[in-house]
Order: C-alpha cells, then sequence, then structure tokens
C-alpha cells in the first residue's frame, strides 16, 4: 500500500522545554513549524544554543516534544526506529572500537537478523560508494577523523533508513578534509535519494550543500528566522554571484544585532 505522506516529516507546532538539575526550566525551541519532503536536503542554521541539536534529536527519537507533535509518514514518531538513523559529530567515540569496519558497517543489518552473505554485499556496497573498500579488515583507531565519518555515513546507510540525521558531522575535521567529505556527501545524498537533514553553525556549508536552510534565531525560545530555497545548480561555485549574496544574506540575518528581538516582538504582536 502507497501512504500518501511516505517520508513526510511534519514539525507541527513543536515548543522542548527541559527541566535543568536546579529546578529551573529552559524552553529550547518554540512553536516550530515545517514539512520535509522526502528526498530533501535540508539544513538546521544557526548560533550555539538554538536547539539544532534539540530538534535532531526529536526527529530520531531519543527527546519527544514538550508540546506539539513530529509526524513522519502521518504518525508520531514515538521513539527510534530503522527509518532514521543519527551521524553524530564525534569521530573518536562513534564506531565500536573493538569492531572492524566491515563490522561496524554490518551491525545494524546483524542486529536486524539479515543473513551474513546479504549483509557482507551490502557492507561491501557501501564502504565502496564511501571509498573505503581497501580498509574493511581496518579497526577504527587505524583511520583518520575522515575516514571514521564515512564509516559512520556507510554504517548509517546499512540499513537502508529513509532519512539520515546528521549533528555537525564534519565540525571536528580539519577544513581540507571538512570540504572533501561535503563533496562526497553531495554525491552519496544525490545517489540514494536520501532525506538528509544536517546540523551546522557554518553558513558556508550550508550555501554550498543545501536545498533548504532553516535558519533558527538565537536561543533559548529559538524559533525559525527564515526557512530558505535554495534553488542554485549543482555543484555549486563558491565564487559566483548568488552564492556570495545568499552567504551574505545569511550572515546578515544572524549577526544583525536585535534580529532576535525584533521577531519575538513581531511574533508577539502577530
Ligand atoms: N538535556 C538537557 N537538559 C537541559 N537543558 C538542555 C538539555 N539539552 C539541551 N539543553 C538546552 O537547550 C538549549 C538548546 O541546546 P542544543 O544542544 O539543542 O543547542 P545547539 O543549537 O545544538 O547548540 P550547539 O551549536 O552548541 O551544539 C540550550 O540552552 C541547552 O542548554
Ligand atoms: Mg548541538
Amino acid at each position: 500500500m502507497i501512504v500518501a505522506d511516505d517520508g513526510v516529516i511534519d514539525i507541527r507546532n513543536v515548543t522542548k522545554t527541559y527541566a535543568t538539575r536546579d529546578g529551573q526550566c529552559i524552553t529550547a525551541v518554540r512553536n516550530l513549524h515545517a514539512r520535509i519532503e522526502p528526498g530533501q536536503f535540508v539544513f538546521l542554521l544557526g548560533p550555539s544554543g538554538c536547539g539544532k541539536s534539540t530538534v535532531l534529536n526529536m526527529l530520531a527519537g531519543f527527546e519527544k516534544p514538550t508540546d506539539g507533535e513530529i509526524l513522519l509518514s502521518g504518525t508520531p514518531i514515538g521513539g527510534p526506529d530503522s527509518r532514521r538513523t543519527v551521524v553524530f559529530q564525534d569521530v573518536q567515540g562513534s564506531l565500536f572500537p573493538w569492531m572492524t569496519v566491515q563490522e561496524n558497517v554490518e551491525f545494524g543489518l546483524k542486529m536486524a537478523g539479515t543473513q551474513r552473505r546479504t549483509r557482507q554485499a551490502r557492507a561491501n556496497a557501501l564502504l565502496s560508494l564511501v571509498g573505503l573498500q581497501a580498509f574493511s579488515s581496518r579497526m577504527p583507531f587505524e583511520l583518520s577523523g575522515g575516514m571514521r565519518q564515512r564509516v559512520q555515513i556507510a554504517r548509517g546507510l546499512a540499513i537502508d533508513p529513509q532519512i539520515l540525521l546528521m549533528d555537525e558531522p564534519f565540525g571536528a575535521l580539519d577544513a581540507q578534509t571538512r570540504a572533501l567529505l561535503q563533496s562526497e556527501l553531495e554525491r552519496i545524498w544525490q545517489e540514494t535519494k536520501k532525506t538528509i537533514i544536517f546540523v551546522t553553525h557554518d553558513i558556508l556549508e550550508c550555501v554550498r550543500l543545501a536545498d533548504r536552510i532553516i535558519v533558527f534565531s538565537r536561543g533559548p525560545n529559538a524559533r525559525v528566522l527564515r526557512d530558505i530555497c535554495v534553488p542554485n545548480a549543482r555543484p555549486r561555485n563558491p565564487m559566483s554571484g548568488a552564492f556570495s549574496d545568499l552567504t551574505e544574506e545569511i550572515d546578515l540575518l544572524l549577526h544583525t544585532p536585535g534580529t532576535s528581538a525584533r521577531l519575538e516582538r513581531a511574533l508577539n504582536n502577530s
């Protein structure tokens, strides 16, 4: 049966409030709305503390909204499941250190009871997709940071999720490796047609890769400042006028003093 909303993420009026250990309440994000279509490459952008990881964790099912709801394919997200996988920033601790690269990539399939031959074939194909077929029998400690992130991506894709959630996955890498992995991720996205939701505070990363950029105001009480569709063709040329215009526009949006306060007043008066 084909579900009309298959793969659609519908964020409906979501607010997330945390209780802190000293008995206070902190509202990270407030009244978020967004509809994310299957196959979109969406960036969540904003200053530190604006709630990007909070939103990603709710999408993963690690956290629940305090108010509102998030639907996936028409039903509320109740917890983590195999339709979504998460790639974390932590290049050191994110892989199982006692398993080879191949075993790490096969892990989710093994848990799902997939036969050995099938999971080996799938892991081989994915290691080839991320350019690591020659490293399948290495241990994680023998890899560079960029290679570990590629293994994480292959491991995330192994169970064939609809959605890949990425929380600053390249944040700890040097500039050159980061640029290389950005190109690779763009190619992987084009080949796999997965929905990717990518958290960053790097404007250039967004403008280089995104279909759509959801810009958050400063937190707490963060809201969506702008939801920008990026129509520019790929691969994008950072020297082009369209690229630098959009970069400048977002930079102004994030760094103009009082933007959040003005937004707050406008929303309260609307
Ligand atoms: N488990 C928690 N308990 C209490 N407060 C939390 C918790 N997790 C996040 N917060 C608070 O929610 C707000 C948003 O945090 P979050 O980690 O989502 O921001 P972020 O945009 O991902 O920041 P960064 O760019 O620094 O990673 C912050 O004020 C943070 O202190
Ligand atoms: Mg974060």
